[in-house]
């Protein structure tokens, strides 16, 4: 039951309308504490890792402790690599044996990303089942490689949206709506809804059934995260609250230890950082006991 791709999950969270959180880690502490919690939440659950993390750990490294991680477990889990531009890393993480593979081609022109979605489509398809993401329009903010200036960020058309899924193949969509990458600029940032609610009737309609992806998750106010859910957003992506948790929980620990030498007690006291932040965004995505 552990060993997943994304797509099944993601169709049965928009069906029943929670969202799989999605979440974005840096180290082995971190994929152990995700596989936890979500283990004690019993919540479907994707684990990610950008293209700067995964080629420092190594992707067979990271697929070997998933998938060690995900045998155990009785919950549903997925890994995914996370916004990749490079067709080439893309292949090599399916190839180690990612479950889920984000191609983002969405800085190139309408044509290209296609053709490059369509590329690892095709590709991640022939080996098996492995699923895939591609995005269109652009997310602003920094997401590890990828960095988008606010005035360069464009929204997501929702005609193209529906050309793209057909002549890609792509199994997840991520359409930007106004969602951004990093701690948000302004209190309320301006998301388009209705862009999102008319994606959604035609990405998940009648013409194509793909699972929808909200990026930028970390800021996002509760009823802001809630009302996207509720419009179908299924994948829901956090990585900078756990970035700050892993460094902040990391800098209290040091600070008001200086004398414990012993990294084992750090490690325990960002687990447990890490593991109060998950169970947050669970209950608030709604996907406790929902595996
Ligand atoms: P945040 O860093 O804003 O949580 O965004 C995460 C994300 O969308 C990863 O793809």
């Amino acid at each position: 039951m552990s060993i997943v791709n994304a797509k099944d999950m993601l169709l049965k969270a928009t069906e029943e309308k929670y969202a799989v959180g999605a979440f974005n880690i840096t180290n082995l502490i971190q994929m152990e504490a995700v596989v936890e919690t979500a283990v004690e939440k019993k919540a479907p659950l994707i684990i990610q890792t950008s293209v700067t993390p995964s080629k420092f750990l190594n992707p067979k490294v990271l697929v070997a402790v998933y998938r060690t991680l995900a045998e155990s477990a009785p919950i549903p889990i997925c890994l995914h690599l996370d916004h990749c531009s490079d067709v080439e890393y893309c292949k090599q993480c399916a190839d180690a044996g990612y479950t889920n593979i984000m191609i983002d081609a969405s800085k190139q022109d309408f044509e290209e990303n296609i053709r490059q979605t369509k590329q690892i489509c095709d590709y991640c398809h022939g080996l098996g089942n492995i699923s895939v993401e591609g995005e269109l329009g652009t997310v602003s903010g920094v997401e590890d490689q990828v960095k988008v200036a606010e005035d360069e960020a464009a929204l997501c058309d929702p005609e193209q949206a529906l050309k793209f899924v057909d002549q890609t193949g792509v199994d997840i969509f991520a359409p930007a709506i106004g969602t951004a990458h990093g701690v948000y600029k302004t209190k309320d940032p301006k998301l388009d809804f209705d862009r999102l609610q008319k994606i959604a009737e035609m990405i998940n309609g009648k013409q194509a059934r793909i699972p929808l992806v909200i990026h930028g998750g970390t800021g996002l106010k509760p009823d802001v995260a809630r009302k996207l859910v509720s419009l179908g957003g299924s994948k829901f992506n956090v990585s900078t609250d756990l970035k700050h948790a892993l460094i902040d929980t990391t800098y209290d620990y040091i600070s008001s230890h200086r004398d414990e030498y012993n990294p084992g007690k750090i490690d325990i006291a960002v687990k447990e950082g890490i593991k109060a932040k998950i169970e947050y965004w669970i209950d608030l995505l709604g996907s406790a006991g929902k595996a």
